[in-house]
């Protein structure tokens, strides 16, 4: 069995408002500006440890500015 989909985890900057609930959620994941915004760590690639948290922060944000895709 082999999975190859590498999934991307993004931020949509127009629609985050700064819940945080992300970065509280997967901090491994989302690091928060200066502003208190937040941005993807690094590449936004999850690794597959991390996938049910990123998941789970998209369920959470309420402005709805999680977003993953697959590649
Ligand atoms: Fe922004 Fe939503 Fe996180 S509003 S800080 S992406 S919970």
């Amino acid at each position: 069995m082999s999975e190859n989909r590498v999934l991307i985890v993004k931020i949509d900057p127009e629609k985050c408002q700064g819940h945080a609930r992300c970065h509280a959620l997967a901090t491994e994941l989302f690091e928060l500006d200066e502003f208190g915004n937040a941005r993807v760590r690094g590449s936004g690639q999850i690794p597959p440890s991390l996938e049910d948290q990123a998941w789970i922060a998209r369920a959470n944000c309420p402005e709805l500015a999680v977003e993953i895709v697959e590649q």
